[in-house]
């Protein structure tokens, strides 16, 4: 793994590099913190998380940027609803004369797939696109993002505190609890449709599977601690 200056050397580079659309977005995300609209757990700090991944798991420079730009811009979906693919080929737009028409095709799609399940035809941009965003998303931060992004949802579902198991109404689309939202996240460990697939993605996301894991041992204890593991209490033995 590149160490911490080498990574911070990389972003600044790139940032410079990539500036108006760097300026760009950053001055997004400070409007929406200044209007307090809210990001659903989907700020500068995830953006530029999932950017810097891109970085680290990508096999070569060209691939690594242009995943890099995607990633700066893929949480609009998140803030803008219908208007965001208009936005994301707006702001895109400043940067848009550093790449070939190919190149810009391979970042607007890749923005456009990276929530939707593995495809075999996706190009490498759009997998490494959709594996850092899952790397960045299995982080320690991903249990307060969850509950900004489900904020209608209570953080746990009495009767379903034990195991790996959630309640069988929970999707990862439509969880029940945050709970069952951040247990989707393991998913990716395994799964064809949502696994992640480069072999750096993989080495990286295994410590944050573990400490998922832990997280999850530590919601059960602690109801059995309390007497709650077991929902509803009808008979007492
Ligand atoms: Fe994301």
């Amino acid at each position: 793994m590149k160490n911490c200056e080498e990574m911070r050397r990389r972003f600044v580079e790139l940032r410079n590099k990539f500036s108006p659309l760097y300026d760009r977005v950053t001055a997004i995300h400070k409007g929406l913190i200044e209007n307090q609209i809210g990001n659903s757990g989907h700020g500068l700090d995830h953006d530029l998380m999932v950017a810097q991944y891109c970085l680290l798991i990508a096999e070569n420079d060209d691939e690594a940027e242009m995943a890099w730009c995607a990633a700066l811009l893929h949480s609009f979906d998140r803030f803008f609803s219908e208007e965001a693919e208009q936005l994301v080929h707006d702001t895109f737009r400043s940067v848009e004369d550093m790449f070939g028409s190919v190149e810009t095709a391979l970042i607007l799609v890749a923005i456009s797939e990276h929530n939707k399940p593995n495809d075999p035809k996706d190009s490498m941009v759009t997998i490494i696109l959709k594996d850092a965003d899952r790397l960045a998303n299995c982080v320690a931060t991903i249990i307060t993002r969850s509950g900004q992004f489900n904020s209608t949802i209570p953080a746990v579902e009495l009767g379903y505190t034990n195991g790996k198991g959630r309640h069988p109404d929970s999707t990862y689309g439509s969880p029940r609890s945050c709970r069952d939202d951040v247990l989707s996240c393991l998913e990716w460990e395994a799964s064809e449709k949502f696994g992640i697939r480069l072999r750096k993605a993989r080495e990286l996301a295994k410590p944050k599977f573990d400490f998922l894991r832990q997280y999850f041992t530590q919601i059960e204890k602690s109801f059995q601690e309390v007497g709650l593991d077991r929902w509803p209490i009808t008979v007492l033995q």
